[in-house]
C-alpha cells in the first residue's frame, strides 16, 4: 500500500490521525505502518464503530427468560451404539481436529503460547505434546490420518511452530497439520478512533476464537477439509489437558443426531464456576457467559435439588464441516472488552492508563450456536475431561492441572489393575494407553 493510498482509505473511514506523525517516521516504521494500514478492512472497523454507539444492541439481552437445554447421558446399548458410529467414522478419515490456540493466556502469566507451557508433572513436557500424542494413538488405532488445524495469532505463531519443530511435531507427520492465523483488529477510543500504541504503530489484538471462521476460510484450511473428505469437525481449547480429542461416543452422537453444532457438558463445580451455559431461548439456544448471569439465576434449583443450570461448557465441540463453511461468509455478533490499552497523546509521548481508556473488539465461537439448524447437547464428567489452565495459583492452576491428569490416569491403570502410590509423580503416553 501506498502512502496515497493509505490516506485515502483512512480518510474514507475517519481514522487520519494514524498518519500525524508521518513526518516522524523512519522510513522502516513507515513502511511498517503501512503495512499494517493495508491489513485494515473498513466494512469491519465500521462495524466496530457502530458497536461502540449501540453496545446494549450488541451484547446480550437479558438472560432471565433461559431455559436449560436437554443434556443426553450415554449409557448401555445407546452408547454402544455412538461409540460404533464415531470409530467408523474415524476409520473412514471423516473427522478432523481443530485446535483454537490465538489466546494471549494473561491470567497465566507465561511469556510464550499457553500450549508450550512445561504441564507434564513428571517430564514438564509442554501442553502440546498431550494433545499430539492423543491424536497420534487416534490415528494409530484407526489407520487413518486425523488431520489437525491449529489457530495461532500473530503474537505466538512464530513461537508455537518453533515448539512444534523444537519437539519434531510429537511424533505427528507434519503434513497433517496446518498452522494458521486468526485476524488482528485495532483498539478503539470511545469516540471511535483507532488507538495508537506508538506513533508509528496501531494498538491491534486477536479477534477473539470466533474469528476461526474468517480464518478457516481466508488460509485454506476448510478448502483442504473438504478435500480430505471431512464431515465432522472436533474442536477444543489449548489449555485443557485432560481433554478427550475425538472421542468416538461424542462423534458418534453428533453422528447419529445429524447435528450441526454437538456440545459436551459438564455439571458445574460451583453455581458461580466461570464458565459459559447454554440456554435455550424460544426456538434458539445461545451459550451465555456467567458474567451475564445473576446471582438468583446461578443458584435456582429444580425440584431434585439440583441446578437448574446446572451444565457449564467446557468448550469441547463437534461441528459439521459444512456448517462452518455456510457460516465462514457471516458476520458474527462483536464483544466489547473496555481495557487499559497504552497509548501516545498528542506529541506522541506515551500515556500508561490507570484506569481502562479503551476497547478490544472479539467474536466467539460459539455465537453459531443459534445459527445451527440442529444443535445438540451431551453430558460427561468432569473430573474425566476438564482442567483448565487458566492461573497461575490456586483454582485452574498448574498445580490442579497435574494432580487432575495424574488422578486421571491413576483410574487408568486401576481399571487395568495397577496401583500408583498416592505420592507418586507419575505420567502416562497417550499413545501407550488409547488402545
Ligand atoms: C472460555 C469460554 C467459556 C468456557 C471456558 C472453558 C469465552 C469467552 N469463554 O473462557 O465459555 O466455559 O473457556 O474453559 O471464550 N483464543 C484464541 N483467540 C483469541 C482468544 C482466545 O484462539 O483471540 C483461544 C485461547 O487460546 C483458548 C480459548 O480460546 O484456547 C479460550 O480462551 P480464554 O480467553 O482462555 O477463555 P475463557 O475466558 O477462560
Amino acid at each position: 500500500m501506498t502512502y496515497k493510498e493509505a490516506q485515502k482509505l483512512l480518510s474514507e473511514i475517519g481514522q487520519s490521525h494514524v498518519l500525524s506523525f508521518w513526518g516522524d517516521l523512519t522510513a522502516g516504521e513507515r513502511k511498517a505502518l503501512l503495512a499494517q494500514i493495508g491489513t485494515f478492512d473498513a466494512a469491519s472497523l465500521n462495524r466496530c464503530r457502530q458497536a461502540l454507539s449501540m453496545p446494549e444492541a450488541e451484547e446480550s439481552n437479558s438472560t432471565k427468560a433461559g431455559k436449560a437445554p436437554k443434556v443426553a447421558q450415554l449409557k448401555g446399548p445407546v452408547k454402544e451404539k455412538c461409540v460404533a458410529k464415531g470409530e467408523a467414522e474415524l476409520r473412514a478419515g471423516r473427522v478432523a481436529v481443530l485446535l483454537v490456540a490465538g489466546g494471549q493466556g494473561s491470567r497465566l502469566g507465561f511469556e510464550g503460547p499457553k500450549g508450550a507451557y512445561p504441564i507434564g508433572p513428571l517430564t514438564g513436557k509442554p501442553l502440546f505434546n498431550y494433545h499430539a500424542r492423543k491424536i497420534l494413538a487416534l490415528s494409530q488405532k484407526f489407520s487413518k490420518p486425523l488431520p489437525w488445524y491449529i489457530m495461532t495469532s500473530e503474537a505466538n505463531d512464530a513461537v508455537t511452530k518453533k515448539c512444534f519443530v523444537a519437539n519434531k511435531y510429537f511424533g505427528l507427520d507434519p503434513k497433517n497439520i496446518m498452522f494458521f492465523t486468526q485476524g488482528m483488529w485495532p483498539g478503539m477510543l470511545s469516540d471511535g478512533k483507532v488507538i495508537m500504541q506508538s506513533k508509528s504503530r496501531v494498538f491491534m489484538s486477536p479477534d477473539g476464537h470466533g474469528g476461526l471462521l474468517a480464518a478457516l476460510s481466508r488460509s485454506g484450511a476448510l478448502e483442504d477439509m473438504k478435500r480430505r473428505g471431512i464431515k465432522h469437525v472436533f474442536f477444543f481449547q489449548v489449555d485443557n489437558p485432560l481433554v478427550e480429542i475425538a472421542d468416538p461416543a461424542f462423534i458418534g452422537y453428533h453422528a447419529i443426531e445429524k447435528s450441526e453444532f454437538t456440545l459436551k457438558l459438564c455439571a458445574k463445580r460451583d453455581p458461580f464456576e466461570k464458565v459459559g451455559v447454554p440456554m435455550l431461548f424460544g426456538n434458539s439456544y445461545r451459550m451465555v457467559e456467567y458474567t451475564e448471569m445473576s446471582k438468583e439465576q446461578c443458584l435456582k434449583k429444580r425440584a431434585d435439588g439440583n441446578l437448574y443450570h446446572l451444565y457449564g461448557s467446557p468448550a469441547i465441540h463437534v461441528f459439521d464441516r459444512a456448517f462452518l463453511e455456510r457460516e465462514a461468509g457471516q458476520d458474527m455478533p462483536l464483544h466489547l472488552a473496555f481495557k487499559k490499552i497504552p497509548t501516545i497523546d498528542s506529541k506522541g509521548e506515551t500515556i500508561k492508563p490507570s484506569e481502562p481508556n479503551g476497547y478490544k473488539f472479539e467474536k466467539f465461537i460459539f455465537d453459531l450456536l443459534p445459527k445451527a439448524r440442529k444443535a445438540a447437547f451431551l453430558a460427561f464428567n468432569q473430573e474425566d475431561e476438564f482442567s483448565p489452565l487458566k492461573n497461575a495459583d490456586g483454582d485452574d492452576s498448574p498445580k490442579t492441572c497435574k494432580r487432575d491428569m495424574m488422578a486421571k490416569w491413576r483410574r487408568v491403570l486401576a481399571e487395568k489393575g495397577v496401583d500408583i502410590a498416592q505420592d507418586a509423580v507419575f505420567e502416562l503416553d497417550p499413545v501407550k494407553f488409547i488402545k
